[in-house]
């Protein structure tokens, strides 16, 4: 699995859920919790990879609530706290980039964002789902959940007397379209932390790298993301090995035809968000 992801949606099936195991398998990064406030339950903004929650505060509830592994004993407190760390994590900022960065590269590379990525990362779709088949990223993480085991997570929580609006009911058709604020410090990048950096993204996926170590900290300012190779990356990290089950770096090929200078401008901008 390697440090910074779970199989969130399996542990759910497995310990909430009491299904029996199964061979699907779903690795995912670790998401950042700042600016929650983002998620926006009537413009279809859900949180969770594939939207697969109405909305954070749900979301609060059953993290606690799987932490716990049972139902609270102060309900009233129980509420009180989930309400405490939503209002702090939906108000914190994104961190701000803390290297420097070229001001006119950078405003080169908001027009290069423009025309090939806003449509989807900064329009009404952010955040919103989009079929698995129009990124055509790793499915594994998508099939590890389902409109049964949402029925059942719902009625398991509801039977602790706990109220929310709690998880889809439905079949999810792919992959929700990120938010990219701080972006710059959610490497190694995809849902399931396939690729490790901003410039390898915009790369074809067979020139992306296929085995390197995640969970080291030393960042590297040329390619946006964490040094994933060497001596100290590999004592310190995890190896990743792409052709794993539910790790494959396949899909979201955007961008990956620009010439290298408009890679290059467009990486340095997203490292403004
Ligand atoms: C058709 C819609 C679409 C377009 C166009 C698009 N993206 Fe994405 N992007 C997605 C989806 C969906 C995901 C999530 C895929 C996944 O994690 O499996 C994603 C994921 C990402 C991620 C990873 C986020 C993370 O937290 O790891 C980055 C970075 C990103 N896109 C940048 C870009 C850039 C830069 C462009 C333009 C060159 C672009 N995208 C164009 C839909 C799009």
């Amino acid at each position: 699995m390697g440090a910074g992801r779970d199989d969130g949606m399996n542990l759910t099936r497995y310990f909430m859920l009491k299904a029996p195991m199964d061979d699907r398998f779903g690795p995912a990064d670790i998401p950042a919790v700042w600016n929650l406030a983002k998620y926006k339950a009537e413009t279809g903004q859900l949180p969770n990879y594939a939207g697969d929650t109405h909305d954070v505060h749900s979301v609060m509830i059953d993290s606690a609530l799987g932490v716990l592994g049972a139902p609270p004993a102060d309900k009233a407190d129980f509420h009180a706290q989930v309400k405490w760390l939503q209002d702090y994590l939906s108000a914190l900022p994104p961190p701000v980039y803390p290297f420097p960065v070229d001001a006119a590269r950078a405003a080169a590379g908001k027009r290069v964002f423009d025309a090939e990525c806003a449509a989807c990362h900064a329009s009404p779709r952010t955040g919103t789902r989009i079929p698995l088949a129009e990124v055509g990223t790793d499915p594994g993480r998508l099939e590890t959940w389902d409109k049964a085991s949402a029925i059942k997570g719902n009625q398991v929580v509801a039977a602790m007397g706990i109220t929310r609006k709690g998880l889809v009911e439905e079949d999810l058709p792919g992959y929700k379209i990120p938010f990219l604020d701080g972006i710059w410090l959610r490497a190694p990048y995809l849902h399931n932390g396939a690729v490790p950096t901003l410039r390898d993204l915009l790369e074809p996926v067979e020139r992306r790298p296929r085995v390197f170590w995640r969970g080291y900290d030393v960042y590297d300012p040329q390619r946006v993301g964490f040094v994933t190779d060497g001596d100290e990356a590999r004592r310190v990290g995890t190896r990743m090995d792409v052709a794993e089950k539910g790790s494959g770096n396949r899909g979201h090929e955007f961008g990956t035809g620009l010439p290298a200078a408009d890679k290059d401008a467009l990486v340095e901008y997203l490292k403004t968000l």
